[in-house]
């Protein structure tokens, strides 16, 4: 094959596949989504504790402690759990005492993280394409 075809070829195929993802449909906020103003707030609150050094969402932070993009809605799991994991701590998780404000702004904004997705990658399928699918 002459490095000009060879080219050609590539091009057409970067084409393809560029035309392709175009074609995908944009993705939505799952129904039920509750990125409120609460949850706004409690974005903030979960900077300011740095939560995110020690912990993940969407699979993305620190991996000292486990992922919590689903913990809100996980089985025996939810709000009074994060509350009381905050309030007691854990040998490697300091104590946060949070006056009630943020502790219920911190839930919220746990709260939409979880509507808005999951993190485990067993929830997608890899489709030929390359592009994932919640199954
Ligand atoms: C210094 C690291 C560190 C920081 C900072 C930290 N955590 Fe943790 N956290 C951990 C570790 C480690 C665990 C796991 C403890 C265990 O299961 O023994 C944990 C567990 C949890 C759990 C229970 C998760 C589950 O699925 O069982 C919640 C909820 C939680 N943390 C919330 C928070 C929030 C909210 C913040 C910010 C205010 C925070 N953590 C900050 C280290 C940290």
């Amino acid at each position: 094959m002459k490095p000009l075809h060879f080219f050609l070829l590539l091009s057409l195929a970067f084409l393809t596949f560029s035309f392709s993802i175009y074609l995908q449909p944009a993705i939505e906020a799952p129904a039920g989504s509750t990125d409120t103003a609460l949850a706004a707030q409690g974005r903030l609150v979960w900077q300011k504790y740095n939560c995110q050094s020690c912990h993940q969402l969407y699979g993305l932070g620190g991996y000292l402690g486990p992922d919590l993009t689903n913990v809100y809605s996980a089985p025996g799991k939810g709000e009074a759990y994060i509350r009381a994991f905050l309030k007691a701590g854990v040998a490697p998780m300091p104590v946060f005492d949070l006056p009630e404000e943020e502790a219920a702004q911190l839930a919220a904004f746990l709260k939409a993280a979880d509507a808005s997705g999951s993190a485990s990658p067993r929830d997608f399928i890899i489709l030929p394409t390359g592009m994932t699918k919640r199954k």
